[in-house]
């Protein structure tokens, strides 16, 4: 069942106080990662999968996307998605992931920035997804990283040489994470880095791009809070096309 957390009213503050919930697409570090991966979006059809806010769905229509589709299961992320966009070619609506259903042929991209990993039934969405892609058209998506979502407790731990380091245990274990992000009992679904390709490719995509995600040496002079993550990668960002 889908949890919603984003509708609960502690977790929405908190989120809504993040860098990125603050200045959007240029307040995620992965964002240059992953806006490489997209396909040239003038005259495109874009549905943006777990749209939250809706910063993405406002950036490709400056980049010409012909119209957009929002989806989010939750209203307060909708509300705000929709109070901050004044334009008739973005359509925002409550959908829940886990159950949704695309018109045939529909889209040119789908995409997904950190919410798949929200997802219980992933390959249900992405033949959904397939097929409401024209042929040639585009899957775009990051997620957290399944060497992020893989231990029962996420946390840095120090070695004995002071290093922060990531524990990883359980990682076949596929399935929900009970997490502590933002507040307690954040449900994650983990799956392993073969099982979202394969995924892909058992749906009918070809892998175009894949990119475990850290922050360049650039990124951590001017944020140096941002070092610990070139530890371990917090993002995977994969590029598909629909065969
Ligand atoms: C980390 S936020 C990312 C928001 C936006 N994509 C971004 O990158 O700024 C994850 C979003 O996925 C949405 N979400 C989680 N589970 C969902 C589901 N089952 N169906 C639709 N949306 C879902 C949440 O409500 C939230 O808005």
């Amino acid at each position: 069942m889908t949890q919603n957390i984003y509708d609960d009213g502690m977790f929405f503050a908190e989120y809504s106080r993040l860098r990125r919930s603050v200045e959007g697409l240029d307040g995620a570090p992965e964002w240059p990662a992953l806006r490489a991966l997209l396909p040239e979006l003038h005259g495109r059809r874009v549905l943006d999968l777990g749209c939250g806010f809706g910063w993405f769905c406002r950036w490709a229509r400056q980049q010409g996307a012909a119209r957009v589709l929002g989806i989010d299961v939750s209203e307060r992320m909708l509300a705000q998605a929709r109070a901050t966009t004044q334009d008739p070619a973005i359509a925002y609506t409550r959908a829940d992931m886990e159950a949704l259903e695309l018109p045939a042929g529909s889209f040119d991209l789908a995409f997904s920035s950190l919410a798949l990993h929200y997802v219980q039934d992933l390959d249900r969405l992405v033949r959904e997804v397939h097929g409401s892609l024209a042929p040639g058209g585009s899957l775009v998506f990051s997620v957290e990283h399944p060497v992020f979502t893989a231990p029962a407790k996420p946390g840095w731990s120090r070695g004995a040489d002071g290093r922060a380091t990531w524990p990883i245990d359980s990682y076949l274990d596929q399935g929900p994470r009970s997490t502590v992000w933002l507040t307690k009992g954040v449900i994650k679904h983990h799956r392993t880095v073969a099982a979202y390709l394969n995924t892909l490719i058992k749906c009918g995509f070809a892998i175009a791009q894949v990119e475990e995600w850290g922050p360049t040496e650039e990124q951590v002079q001017s944020q140096p809070a941002l070092a610990a993550e070139r530890q371990r990668p917090p993002f995977l960002l994969v590029g598909a096309k629909r065969l």
